[in-house]
């Protein structure tokens, strides 16, 4: 059993608290992505879990066992860092059996771990190389075929894929994925790419500031942000986000121009409430050319100029002037468009969100 428990983990360096007293409940043989802006603390809470960094106050439970005061190699976790850290004068196999020979395992046992390992990994070829005469990815694979012989409890990742083109990235995602439906370990895996959180985890953990700020599965942070943070952050290309007033069973924006109140949000605001309205690219759709949620019922036209077009191949994103900024919509069978060009847009409101500008907090009943 590797359950990971964090209770009000706190890191502060002198004055400054950079994880401001974080709670968090990993699952045995969960997948956890843990995301958010550069600095705002996921190295820091990760390194605290791995016992590199002392805790400044609160809890830390693997297996249900504390232990806020082992050391690293007591804790039985394995770490993967951004830089693969191998060692150069080593062959790939002593590179991976090096951490087993200095614990003092028995050849056999050090063989076995190594060829089991590799076979997973499939490093079989490479075994005898050395990491210089090895590809990026070749020796990513190798770092984590280093973490795998030591059997941990759990894997701890920090950005391991961002030294890596975006063809070796999406491949290498795929391995891991492939590698935790193996090892069937628990993991906690730093990456500030939320597509990989997306794809990898089984549940996302948005940090800001040194606190969490939602966890939920990818589905519950894409579709159900709690915060106007969260909503900006999930998502690709991000989603639309407007200040606007309530006034009278509409939103009015900065420009002039008006939407009617999604109808999910009427029993929560009042007019003269000041609101954040979003909406992703893919519920704004030049009509006609997207798909409709179905029930139409909630879908409001207007018409934009286009001020840019990016044709994807399979879609082109439309970007059209609102509230004197680019505002985003997917075109899924594309068409000619150019800058200039006046578009009937559909917004599916049934899809959007609404949080209040001052607490930055949805406002979904
Ligand atoms: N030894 C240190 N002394 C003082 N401040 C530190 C120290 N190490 C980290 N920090 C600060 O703690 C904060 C969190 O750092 P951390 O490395 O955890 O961020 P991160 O979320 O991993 O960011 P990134 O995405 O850039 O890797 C940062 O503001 C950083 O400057
Ligand atoms: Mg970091």
């Amino acid at each position: 059993m590797a359950t990971v428990s964090l209770k009000k983990l706190t890191k502060s360096y002198g004055p400054v608290a950079v994880v401001q007293g974080i709670d968090l409940e990993v699952a045995d043989r969960e997948f956890i992505a843990l995301v958010g802006p550069s600095g705002c603390g996921k190295s820091t809470t990760l390194r605290m879990i791995a016992g590199l960094e002392d805790i400044s106050d609160g809890l830390i439970e693997i297996g249900g066992r504390k232990v806020n005061d082992l050391p690293p190699r007591s804790r039985n976790i394995s770490m993967v860092f951004q830089s693969y850290a191998l060692y150069p004068h080593m062959t790939v196999r002593e590179n991976l059996g090096f951490s087993l020979k200095i614990a003092g395992a028995e050849k056999e046992e050090m063989d076995r771990r190594v060829a089991e390992a590799s076979s997973i990994l499939g490093l079989d070829q490479l075994l005898d190389r050395r990491p210089s005469q090895l590809s990026g990815g070749q020796r990513q694979r190798v770092a984590m075929g280093r973490a795998i012989v030591r059997d941990p409890d759990v894997f701890l990742f920090d950005e391991p894929l961002s030294n890596l083109d975006a063809k070796l990235r999406t491949q290498m995602r795929t391995e891991i994925k492939k590698l935790h439906a193996k090892v069937q370990s628990t993991v906690i895996y730093v990456t500030h790419d939320q597509v990989e959180a997306m794809t990898l985890a089984d549940r996302i953990v948005i940090m800001r500031d040194g606190f969490i700020e939602q966890v939920g599965t990818p589905d519950e942070v894409f579709r159900r942000p709690q915060t106007r943070f969260v909503a900006g952050f999930i998502g690709s290309p991000p989603m639309n986000l407007h200040e606007a007033a309530v006034d009278d069973g509409q939103l009015l924006f900065q420009s002039g121009e008006r939407l009617p109140l999604p109808s999910q949000f009427k029993a929560n605001v009042a007019t003269g409430d000041k609101v954040v309205f979003g909406l992703r690219p893919d519920d704004i759709y030049p009509t006609g050319h997207g798909i409709s949620s179905g029930e139409d019922a909630d879908v409001h036209q207007m018409e934009l100029p286009v001020t840019v077009t990016e044709p994807l191949g399979n879609e082109t994103l439309v970007f059209a002037e609102f509230n004197g900024s680019d505002w985003v919509s997917r075109m899924l069978n594309p068409k000619p468009l150019k800058a200039g060009d006046r578009v009937k847009m559909s917004l599916d409101l049934s899809q959007a969100h609404l949080f209040s500008a001052e607490t930055g907090k949805t406002l979904r009943g």
